[in-house]
């Protein structure tokens, strides 16, 4: 028999961010040429300033409020002046991060056009691999300030009288990687990063600070948040789960982002008792998803091909960010198009991933309160107790969490609706065989109306994916009869609309 699934609407947890549904866009493979930006489309899908409008409408559609750009490892080489002024004059650059070229036809005033159009604010992070204090602050003059100054006159002789008012700024991107340009120790990252954000904040003191930590669950995010906790308004954290073909482990991988959460908060919670500090500091999840590097490597333009099981997954990484509101502010998925993405793009169309289902229903419907959810152990003999965190991740970090052991099938996580009349269940069974009937019970002074609304994500076989010439997994919507058990079929996502009566 299915664990209960117990809901009190009284018991919140926190407000639901809404940007932990926000975008990235790098400089990566077709991401940015070809995915967003395509001048030359010969089939009438650009706008007259190049713009993809299929992509800014399927991206409208996910109500995206933030987009980090323009990486991704991709920055640590990024020479941002290159990308403005006329473009006929732009450099063409050797590319470090994926060994490509860069023609720089795109920069900073298309990718804030661009915000402006999708109604979501811009997220840079800066280079802390080759750049220096000086380009930063250049930088961060050329977009905000509203000076008699060089930048800020740069960016009105380009064209762009007000200033752009780009409020979140990132310190570097995975400075701790090897694989990373002017890779640091923690030690040395967080002196260097400190003093860049004293810099950074003389220059304009309304900006967001982010630190770049690793997976939550590592040194580096103790030590980095311990000197940086003074100085930041987020620290980021990055994961990506996969499956090494196996859908157990995909869609329990998630659980380590949990874990890692969890600790970040608690390192926070430290570093702030030991700096003696009272301010508001949160995590910024910038990166995420479900990626298999070796399936889909970086320098082809890792375009997964997701499957049911990846959605599922999915849905199991965005009820983390749900269950764990009180700290988790923002998260980019990455990426937005083309790149590890929800959305394909080809020169006369997209489609949509299976897991750009999932996305959109959290974006929609998951906003309001996050409401403490309780799922009761499973019988012993229904438990998953397999891994949780993937050979992937467990041979990147040097201390891969253990998660819960054992692991439940059914996962899910709740929202007191805006307004206070819904109650919204986002329940993913991630057993691959078994349907499971599940009761939910609501708080004793709750009651719910008899017909629920249900928007489900399903298809027959795991394996079943999306493409340009159909989409096998979508969402239906349906309304069924409440009589206090959920009939979930195996493998499903589906987010349960109650009225509260
Ligand atoms: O999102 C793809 C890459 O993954 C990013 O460039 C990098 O930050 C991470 O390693």
């Amino acid at each position: 028999m299915a664990p209960t699934i117990h809901i009190d609407p009284a018991r919140h947890v926190a407000p639901v961010d809404p940007r932990i549904y926000s975008g990235f866009t790098e400089h990566m493979g077709r991401c940015i040429y070809g995915g967003i930006y395509d001048p030359d489309n010969a089939h009438g899908l650009a706008d007259a300033r190049g713009y993809r409008t299929d992509v800014l409408q399927a991206l409208k559609d996910l109500n995206v409020p933030i987009v980090r750009y323009p990486g991704g490892n991709f920055v640590s080489s990024y020479r941002w002046q290159d990308g403005v002024g006329p473009k006929e004059l732009r450099p063409r650059r050797p590319e470090l991060a994926w060994l490509t070229e860069e023609s720089n036809q795109f920069g900073t005033d298309e990718f804030i056009a661009w915000c402006r159009l999708l109604g979501a604010e811009p997220y840079i992070c800066l280079n802390m691999g080759t750049s220096t204090l000086e380009d930063a602050l250049a930088w961060l003059e050329y977009c905000n300030s509203s000076a008699n100054t060089h930048y800020a006159n740069m960016r009105r002789k380009n064209g762009h009288e007000a200033p752009y008012g780009v409020k979140y700024w990132a310190l570097g991107n995975e400075v701790w990687g090897p694989w990373q340009v002017g890779q640091m120790n923690a030690e040395d990252y967080s002196k260097q990063a400190f003093q860049w954000a004293k810099a950074l904040r003389l220059l304009d003191p309304s900006i967001k600070l982010v630190s770049c930590g690793e997976t939550g669950f590592a040194d580096w995010d103790r030590v980095t948040l311990k000197a940086l906790a003074p100085v930041v308004d987020f620290h980021s954290i990055h994961l990506y789960t996969v499956s090494e073909g196996n859908h157990d482990v995909n869609v329990m991988g998630p659980a380590a982002a949990e874990k890692g959460i969890e600790i970040t908060k608690s390192l926070i919670e430290l570093a702030k008792i030991e700096g003696n500090l009272t301010k508001d500091l949160t995590i910024c999840f910038d990166e995420w998803n479900v990626w298999d590097p070796v399936r889909a490597p970086g320098e082809k333009g890792a375009e997964e091909h997701y499957d049911l099981s990846d959605a599922l997954a999915v849905a199991s990484w965005l009820n983390v960010f749900v269950r764990k509101a009180d700290v988790v502010k923002i998260a980019c998925i990455a990426q937005s198009v083309n790149v590890i993405s929800p959305i394909i793009t080809s020169p006369t169309g997209l489609f949509k991933q299976t897991t750009y289902y999932p996305l959109q229903l959290f974006a929609s419907l998951m906003q309001g309160t996050a409401l403490a959810v309780h799922v009761a152990a499973p019988e012993p003999e229904d438990a998953y107790t397999g891994p949780t965190v993937p050979a992937f991740v467990a041979r990147l970090a040097a201390h891969a969490p253990p998660s819960a052991r054992p692991t439940k099938w059914l996962d899910a996580s709740a929202v007191l609706a805006p307004g206070g009349a819904q109650v919204r269940v986002a329940l993913v069974n991630r057993h691959k065989a078994a349907a499971a009937a599940v009761p939910i019970r609501f708080g004793p002074r709750a009651e719910v109306a008899p017909r629920v609304e249900v928007h489900e994500v399903w298809s027959a076989e795991l394996g079943d994916r999306n493409g340009f010439e159909g989409e096998k997994v979508r969402t239906v919507v349906k309304t069924v009869d409440w009589q206090g058990t959920y009939e979930c079929k195996a493998h499903s996502f589906q987010v349960l609309v109650f009225t509260l009566v």
